[in-house]
């Protein structure tokens, strides 16, 4: 019988890296000379970002975040094997990697047929790592298959579009020679210990960068760098509606599925009015609160421009998420909210019981 067990996770690409470079993101932005001196002075800082800071630019507390990380992707993990899923359906965004100029769609699905994956020779095509070791010490030639379900893939995308949503499709990757790093991290990081992952992938690519997503090639940009904002994401509850409708898809379905939300909440260099200094936690624990409550109410009236202020982009694909366990009522099992300053982005783990 279909059952659905949703998880949610970060992608985020520093911890790929050594602790000494956790925090590169802040000390970029830290370099942009149009944002104001006083604002980058850390004696301005709030307190737990100055500690977190300290005196050797994060390197210390990057232990601590990435021991907090590592031990929620391993409870993340043992959900996953106990739940044995015929495959694993990733909601994540796509940043300027496998789609770009030429089409950038809404909600897509990969029903891609198994694939093989290099992740740090394809990693200039995926941003944010810049060539800097990786923290397994794996080169080049380090790949393995991941494995697709084209079948479930086909099925998913049918049962969107007979539900009103409609999805994109995609038999082959377009720009991006692997996955984007919402999906390659994601598996990456489940498998930390690098025990094997050997449960098919589906990606659903969603466009949450929106007005950012060609105009800064969805990453990093210099706070006065001109901009011609492109066409808004989809809004909050429209995420939801497809999630909702994804799940109800796989529901009617023989199979069982892990849904998973790949992405950390408010994005310091998404986020204006903290000059991209550091995230918007208290938009973030307000979402997080609704989370922990199955308020699903207040998920659906957040508005896009919120979510753009509080650099919330990538959220929205835990919206989409959200619509999923909403669907087919599943309760929260078990959460957890990684709070940081420094490290770009608050990252939050969830595990809701299987539906
Ligand atoms: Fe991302």
């Amino acid at each position: 019988m279909a059952e659905i067990l949703a998880l949610g996770l970060t992608h985020y690409p520093p911890l790929c890296l050594d602790d000494a470079n956790m925090a590169g993101i802040l000390g970029w932005t830290l370099d942009d000379p149009a944002i104001p001196a006083a604002a980058k002075d850390p004696a301005n800082w709030p307190a737990a970002m100055r500690a977190e800071w300290g005196a050797d630019r994060g390197a210390t507390a990057a232990a601590a975040h990435r021991a907090a990380l590592v031990s929620g992707f391993e409870q993340l993990r043992a959900a996953l094997d106990a739940f044995a899923p015929d495959a694993v359906v990733i909601f994540g965004d796509d940043q300027y990697e496998n789609f770009k100029e030429d089409v950038i769609p809404a909600f897509t699905v990969c029903a891609y047929g198994d694939l093989e994956v290099r992740p740090w020779a394809q990693v200039k095509d995926s941003g944010a790592i810049g060539g800097k070791p990786n923290v397994w010490r794996e080169g080049p030639d380090f790949g393995f298959t991941l494995k697709g379900r084209p079948d479930i893939a086909r099925q998913l995308a049918t049962g969107m579009i007979e539900a009103g949503i409609d999805a994109a499709y995609a038999y082959q990757p377009l720009h991006h020679p692997g996955i984007a790093h919402a999906f390659l991290n994601a598996v990456l990081f489940l498998d930390y210990h690098r025990q094997g992952f050997p449960y098919p992938v589906i990606c659903v690519p969603l466009n949450c960068y929106g007005r950012r997503v060609i105009s800064t090639r969805g990453f990093l940009s210099r706070f006065d760098a001109p901009v011609d904002p492109d066409p808004p994401s989809p809004s909050p509850k429209r995420f939801m509606e497809m999630g909702a409708a994804a799940a109800r898809a796989l529901s009617a379905s023989p199979w069982r599925i892990a849904m998973i939300a790949s992405s950390s909440w408010s994005h310091a260099f998404l986020c204006d009015w903290t000059w991209r200094l550091r995230p918007d936690t208290d938009a973030d624990r307000r979402l997080y609160d609704a989370l922990s409550r199955s308020d699903f109410a207040l998920w659906r009236a957040t508005t896009l421009q919120q979510v753009e202020t509080a650099g919330q982009h990538e959220v929205l694909n835990w919206f989409a998420l959200m619509g999923a366990v909403e669907a087919i009522g599943a309760p929260l099992a078990w959460s957890r909210f990684v709070e940081t300053h420094v490290f770009n982005s608050n990252k939050v783990f969830a595990q809701w019981e299987p539906a």
